[in-house]
Formats: structure tokens, sequence, C-alpha cells
């Protein structure tokens, strides 16, 4: 039985095939829509989420499957003191495949290891969110039709911010790859990931202005900075504007450079960008449901025929 934990647990060979499977997805939507009749999917949040569930719940559905579950701890066990090794003991007997997300990093891997069926980590504390990566993955592949041979810029909270680190070591295994990291000190990306980077020799440059690297970068994934991870308010009221993507930036980029962002977005993309034909961050929203089809699909072993 396969989890997924971490965007590493797939060989590039791997995303390549789920990729492609997301691809034929898109293209034909019938041919997917009873693959998973019969399945549950149970989306076990104990933190809140709006996009990330309601893609897992809409792509099971889109399968001709059926969804349980919960969306805040409160509702849960844990709020009895329930661990979540016992919620997905139990968990395993009403579901075919798990999505979870939690506060505490290495949640859904403990959770995982006493599991009876796949478990998919939706999100887990300040770590990784490997689902959110596949979807990034797939609307660069879609969008700029490679993955490899670029310079991309992450802006933003690189400390806390899961999506910018499960991205940044899932690129780093492609080819000509330069990452430019824009961020204030305070909320740098973590050591671990720069000695990745060395030791792998990957090109890296940490910068504070935005301005100064919009026309070398051929993506820009903003992030937001995450209020909840703060530990006083006054930093995160210091640090929350830091940075604005407005059209007078957008102006200093190439015509062919793409916006992402894992959404939700506060305030760092003003709304103005929305109408730029650069910014996809709706985009990739849908690329989210067509790539966790594809997920569920593989996590389940269904092989659906010509
Ligand atoms: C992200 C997350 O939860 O880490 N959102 C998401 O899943 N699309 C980013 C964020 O909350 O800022």
């Amino acid at each position: 039985m396969r989890h997924l934990m971490n965007p590493l647990d797939f060989t590039v060979e791997e995303l390549d095939s789920l990729f492609d499977l997301a691809d034929d997805i898109e293209k034909h939507p019938d041919k997917y829509a009873h693959a998973c009749e019969g399945k549950k999917l149970a989306t076990c949040f104990y933190e809140p989420s709006t996009r990330t569930r309601l893609s897992f719940e809409s792509a099971m559905l889109s399968l001709g499957g059926q969804v349980l579950g919960f969306s805040d701890a409160a509702s849960s066990s844990a709020s009895k003191g329930e661990s979540v090794s016992d919620t997905i003991r139990v968990i395993s007997c009403f579901a075919d495949i798990c999505a979870m997300r939690h506060p505490k990093e290495g949640a859904p891997m403990v959770a995982a290891g006493k599991s009876g069926i796949p478990v998919i980590n939706a999100g887990d504390g300040g770590h990784q969110h490997p689902t959110q990566t596949l979807t990034d993955l797939l609307t660069i592949r879609a969008l700029k039709g490679r993955l490899g041979n670029f310079t991309i810029g992450l802006c933003g909270d690189l400390k806390f911010g899961r999506t910018a680190h499960s991205l940044i070591e899932a690129l780093a295994r492609y080819s000509d790859i330069r990452f430019i990291f824009i961020s204030p000190p305070e909320l740098k990306v973590p050591d671990y990931i720069t000695d990745m980077l060395h030791k792998k020799n990957i090109p890296y440059e940490e910068v504070i202005r935005l301005e100064e690297c919009m026309p070398d970068l051929d993506l820009l994934y903003m992030t937001r900075v995450q209020r909840e991870r703060f530990f006083n308010e006054e930093d995160y009221v210091r640090l929350k504007d830091f940075y604005i993507l407005d059209t007078n930036k957008m102006s200093l980029a190439r015509e062919d450079m793409l916006v992402l962002h894992p959404l939700p977005r506060v305030n760092e993309i003003s709304v103005e960008v929305d109408d730029d034909p650069r910014a996809v961050y709706f985009k990739q929203v849908q690329y989210g449901v067509y790539v966790r089809m594809a997920l569920i699909l593989t996590l389940l072993g269904i092989k659906v025929a010509e």
C-alpha cells in the first residue's frame, strides 16, 4: 500500500505518468466519471482549509466516488483526546483512502504507519504540502510546456510556507533550475533547504526586493504571510504587507513570465493583477482537481481502460 507524504515519494518518472494521467483526465473527463464508483474518500482536516479539502472532494465526486470527513479538529474526536493513530484505524473501516491535514509536522506520517488505507498528506504544519506541489508542477508543465530549464522566484513567507518547501524540493530534481528566494530576513527559507541546494550544486540567490529580480524570472511563486504560524501578532503586522505585487511590478517582468500562488491570497497580489494573462493562480486551482483525481486513481490502483 502506498501513501503520499512528500512529493519525493514519487520518482520523476512516476510523476510524469501521474501528470500524463491528469492531462488525459482534463481532455476526457467522461472516461473517468465512474472510475471510483463504490469507493469512499475521507477528508480528515484538523486545520482550516477551503480549497484543498474541496478540491479533494470535487476530485472524488468527479470520479464517481463518495466523500465523508470532518473539517476542523473541534468537530472530531481529537477534541476528546484521541490520537491520529487511533483515528486513522477507525477511518480505515469507513473509507478506502484518506486525505489528512494537521497543524503538527509529521502527523499524517504517524497516521500512515497505522493505517489500513492509503493516506495523503494534505499539509502538515509548516512542513510539507505535497498535493499543492503536484498542482504547481502540473500547472507549470501544462502552461510552460516543460519542467526544468527556468528561473523561478519564490516570494513571501519562505520560512513557514509549506507549499514553498515542498515545491523547492520537488523542483530540485529537474535540470537547469535557478532559484531566487525573495523574502524579508525574518522569513528566509530554512537552512535544511539551502543545505540541500548546496549539496546538489543548484544555483540560488536570496534577495529582499522583488523589483530587483522581476526581469530575470520565468516563474514567480507568490505566497501569503501566514498569520497562524507567527508567535506574536506584532511581527505578523510588521511583515504582512512586505510584498504587494501590482501592475507596476508586473511591468518589469517578461511577457511570458507566469505568476502562481497556492491561494488564499490576502494582500500580496493586488486584484488589478488578476486580469493580466500572466496571472495563472485561478487556472492553477483547476489543475489541482485534475492532479488529485490522478492521485486518487493511482493510490487506489485503479486503471481506466482506453
Ligand atoms: C496553502 C497552505 O495551506 O499551506 N494553501 C493551500 O493549501 N492552497 C497556503 C496558505 O495557506 O497560505
